[in-house]
């Protein structure tokens, strides 16, 4: 049976933290026995609100890199960068004549990046998610794991295909986005405000390439209280993100054992140290990190390898972009 097309994309913005591996590259490397994987870094994305590419090329390494180290296999996958598939430009180019200037302007992304960066709201920015379907939409694709803030974007581009079927004849499959619900795991910064991202606080953020003297000083510098009021108390977000991270790179019996310390304290008897807690989980976390670490670094290190891999990924990617791309200039009547 043909395995269903999965497309997703990650923007070469910033280095790659424990959210971005625990919400999206675990779950990428699940699904590439199952699906039909189409995985790309969206460097022409980063150019509408980074338009110095001094650092660009190294954080396309890094994050293809980062993602084979991870556990992605390049030989079952088709891993890619984005700008090495000019197939997208075009596709993008006949759903811009679909796409609506007053839609684009009500796109919740693009409003936030208006207030972030009033000086350079240029077009690409408004364009933003027909290039994103365009990324989508080029592999056929039916499924695109997302997180909730891409979510819209979804939907514009289930739209444009709308638009596209309606007025051309149907030969473009409709994506939705695709995550694993309740199984995705949500990982807190770890000074406690909000998810971890990208760019915000450096310190609470534990990235891919971080050492282990880091990993340590940041999970030792992490929120906590001075525990529970009372026995088998509901844990403070917080907390609970610590509890979390530590059920992913720790054993079942440390994980078990500080549960049932928490749950054991109470405001005159706190059995949990989260001293201990958190030097436990520091160097169960640098032990978890460190082959990813190196593993990165060896392939970047590597350029002729590097290379190679991405030409293989461009040449996977463009050839079932072409066929997409066939079918469109036939149905739009482009054949002379
Ligand atoms: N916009 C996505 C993000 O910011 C990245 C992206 C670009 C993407 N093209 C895509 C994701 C296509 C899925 C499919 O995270």
């Amino acid at each position: 049976m043909q395995k269903e097309v999965v497309v997703s994309g990650i923007r070469p913005t910033g280095f790659l933290h424990l959210g971005n591996y625990f919400g999206a590259m675990r779950n990428y490397v699940r699904m590439q026995n199952d699906y039909d994987c189409y995985f790309f870094v969206a460097n022409w994305h980063s150019l509408t609100t980074h338009p110095d590419t001094s650092e660009l090329k190294n954080a396309v390494h890094r994050v293809i890199a980062e993602n084979i180290a991870c556990g992605l296999d390049p030989e079952k996958v088709a891993l890619y960068v984005q700008s090495d598939v000019p197939e997208i430009a075009e596709l993008y180019l006949y759903l811009n004549m679909l796409a609506y200037k007053g839609e684009l302007e009500k796109t919740a992304t693009f409003k936030d990046k208006v207030r972030l960066q009033p000086e350079n709201v240029n077009a690409g920015l408004l364009t933003y998610p027909v290039l994103m379907a365009a990324d989508v939409i080029i592999q056929r694709a039916v499924k695109v794991p997302v997180g909730k803030d891409q979510e819209q974007h979804l939907e514009m581009a289930r739209n444009f295909v709308d638009r596209f079927n309606h007025r051309y004849g149907d030969v473009l499959p409709l994506p939705y986005a695709f995550n694993y619900g309740s199984e995705l795991i949500r990982i807190m910064s770890l000074d406690g405000n909000g998810k971890m991202s990208k760019s915000e606080n450096q310190m609470a953020t534990i990235y891919l390439a971080d050492d282990d003297e880091s990993i340590r000083k940041k999970i030792m510098k992490a929120k906590t209280d001075q525990g529970p009021a009372e026995p088998n108390s509901v844990k403070p977000d917080y907390i609970q993100n610590l509890f979390t991270l530590m059920e992913q790179v720790s054993s079942a019996d440390t994980y078990a054992k500080f549960n049932a310390d928490f749950n054991a304290s109470s405001a005159g008897n706190c059995v949990i140290r989260y001293g201990d807690m958190k030097k436990q989980l520091a160097e169960d976390m640098a032990q978890f990190i460190r082959p990813i670490r190196e593993k990165a670094a060896d392939i970047q290190a590597n350029k002729d390898q590097l290379h190679r891999l991405i030409a293989q990924g461009a040449e996977k990617a463009r050839a079932r972009a072409s066929e997409t791309l066939k079918m469109v200039r036939d149905a739009v009547g482009l054949n002379y």
